[in-house]
């Protein structure tokens, strides 16, 4: 696949078949049963749960090492909504940060990207993401409008699209007006990747469609930025 400022598809267009029908994913996938809420939203939404985990990535040795756990700190500029504060959520769930599929995934995206840019190391920083919509209220995947992550790279990664519509992702270029793509990420595995420093996207809200039963948009998000090899470092 061509990757131009982004890439878009379905799991068998970027990752191994097998992936999400292995037991690892559907291990991975079930964890977002056990999310917390988001408690920083400046908009007093409800409606985010989430965990967040810090991970480097050697794209030499193909390992993946978990980072002290911190808090999560995006600027105004980036994040005019819930920027410029220390957001501190749980970490993912050591099992699931070893699990294979999730992995894999980001395994699988660093290949693509690196041949893009040559970096050996990636500071990756992971949300697993669970946007609820009830009767009541949509879902805001990203409350924050048309907007970058501060990153090189991002990946959106569908996991479960539950009972609900809406939720159309939105890819723009630079200047954040000229509309390049809308995608709407439904089934798992489909996913987005796209170049940060050149592109801003944003997603429509949810809606619950029946209202007896709880509607949620699942998905993962991996952010990706170039890392300095210590070890290079001349003392
Ligand atoms: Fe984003």
């Amino acid at each position: 696949m061509q990757f131009h400022f982004f890439l878009q598809g379905s799991a068998e267009n970027l990752f191994a078949f097998e992936l999400i029908h292995s037991k690892s994913w559907h291990e991975f996938a079930r964890s977002w049963e056990d999310l917390h809420q988001d408690t920083f939203m400046a908009d007093e939404g409800k409606y985010r749960f989430r965990r967040y985990s810090e991970f480097s990535l050697d794209t030499v040795n193909k390992q993946i090492t978990t980072l002290d756990h911190v808090p999560y700190r995006q600027t105004k500029k980036y994040n005019y909504l819930n920027g410029d504060i220390d957001r501190l959520y749980s970490p993912m769930k050591e099992e699931i940060q070893t699990n294979e599929a999730f992995r894999q995934v980001l395994l699988t995206c660093a290949d693509v990207i690196f041949q893009l840019q040559d970096s050996e190391e990636w500071l990756v920083q992971v949300f697993q993401n669970r946007i609820i919509a009830s009767n009541e209220s949509l879902g805001k995947p990203t409350p924050e409008g048309v907007h970058r992550d501060g990153v090189d790279f991002v990946l959106s990664l569908m996991i479960k699209y539950q009972n609900i519509s809406g939720g159309e992702s939105s890819v723009y270029a630079e200047d954040g007006t000229s509309l390049k793509a809308k995608i709407t990420l439904i089934e798992p595995g489909d996913f987005i990747l796209l170049d940060d420093a050149l592109m801003k996207h944003s997603v429509e809200p949810i809606f619950c469609i029946n209202p007896n039963e709880e509607g949620y948009r699942d998905v993962l998000i991996a952010m990706f930025t170039k890392r300095m090899r210590t070890s290079n470092l001349a003392i």
